[in-house]
C-alpha cells in the first residue's frame, strides 16, 4: 500500500487558541492512524511555536515563506525561522496568494530554490482558474507553472520529498471537488512536466503530487484510490475537529 500524506491548510482561519485546541484534538487522532499515513499541519504563523510544542506525530508546517535568509525585508519570514520553529515544510505559490499578494511565477522558484537549500520540504500549489479551464487551456497553464517552479539552478539534496498539489483554483472551497479521473490525468501531466528539469530517478523518488480542492470525507478515498495521488491538501475539511477526523477515518479505511 502506497504511503499517503494529508496537509491541512488552516490558512488564515484561526485564532492561536483554536489552533491550539484543534492540534490536540488532531494529534491525538493521529497517533492510532497506520504509519503509511502522515499528516502535517500548517497554521498560521504565529500559532507556529505553540502547535510544535504539542504535536509528536503531526509534523508542522508553514502556509508561506520568503525566498531571502536575511536582510531589510520587512514583515518576511526566511526559511532558517522555520526551520528553528520546527517546521518541516512549506505551501508555497497557493492560489490564493498568487491572486491576492501577485505572488508570480518567477517568486515562486525563488521561494522554492530557498526552501529546498534551507532542507525544508516543499509544497508547491499550481492549477488552473475556471477561465483557463473553459478556454482548454488547463494542460498548457498547469504544464508551465511547473516547469517555470524548478527551472535554474536548484542545490541542496532531495532527499525529502518534494510535494507538488494540483489545486484547480476553481474547485478551492466550491464544494465541487475534480473527478479522480481527471485529477489523475493531470498528476501524470505534472510528474511528465518535471522531465524537462529533472530525471526520471530523481523524480521517482522525490517527487509526489498531492490533489487539493474541496477534498472532504467523501471525496477523499476516491481520489487516493489513483494511482498518482500520493495525497491530499486540505482546507475548509481540515480547520474543524469534526470534519478532519472523519476525513482521516475515511483514509484509513482505504483498503
Ligand atoms: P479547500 O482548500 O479544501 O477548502 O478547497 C484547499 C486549499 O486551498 O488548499
Amino acid at each position: 500500500m502506497k504511503p499517503i500524506t494529508i496537509i491541512a491548510n488552516w490558512k488564515m482561519n484561526l485564532t492561536l487558541q483554536e489552533s491550539i485546541a484543534l492540534a490536540e484534538a488532531v494529534e491525538q487522532r493521529v497517533r492510532t492512524l497506520p504509519e503509511r499515513i502522515s499528516v502535517l499541519l500548517c497554521p498560521s504563523f504565529t500559532a507556529l511555536p505553540s502547535v510544535q510544542a504539542l504535536v509528536r506525530t503531526c509534523l508542522l508546517g508553514a502556509q508561506d515563506v520568503f525566498w531571502e535568509e536575511r536582510g531589510a525585508y520587512t514583515g518576511e519570514i526566511a526559511p532558517r525561522m522555520l526551520r528553528e520553529l520546527g517546521c518541516r515544510a512549506v505551501i508555497i505559490g497557493h492560489s490564493e496568494r498568487r491572486a491576492h499578494c501577485g505572488e508570480t511565477d518567477a517568486m515562486v522558484r525563488q521561494k522554492v530554490a530557498a526552501t529546498i537549500a534551507a532542507g525544508l520540504i516543499p509544497i508547491v500549489c499550481v492549477g488552473e482558474t475556471r477561465a483557463e479551464r473553459d478556454e482548454g487551456k488547463k494542460e498548457q497553464i498547469v504544464h508551465h507553472q511547473v516547469v517555470e517552479a524548478f527551472s535554474g539552478k536548484l542545490s541542496g539534496t532531495f532527499a525529502s520529498p518534494v510535494y507538488i498539489a494540483y489545486e484547480p483554483v476553481w474547485a478551492i472551497g466550491s464544494g465541487n471537488a475534480v473527478e479522480p479521473t481527471e485529477a489523475e490525468q493531470m498528476h501524470a501531466l505534472i510528474l511528465h512536466a518535471l522531465r524537462e528539469s529533472f530525471s526520471q530517478e530523481v523524480i521517482d523518488k522525490s517527487f509526489r503530487v498531492l490533489y487539493g480542492g474541496s477534498v472532504d470525507r467523501r471525496n477523499v478515498a476516491g481520489l487516493l484510490a489513483e494511482p498518482h495521488i500520493a495525497g491530499c491538501l486540505v482546507g475548509g475539511a481540515s480547520q474543524n475537529v469534526k470534519d478532519f477526523c472523519a476525513l482521516l477515518e475515511a483514509v484509513t479505511n482505504i483498503a
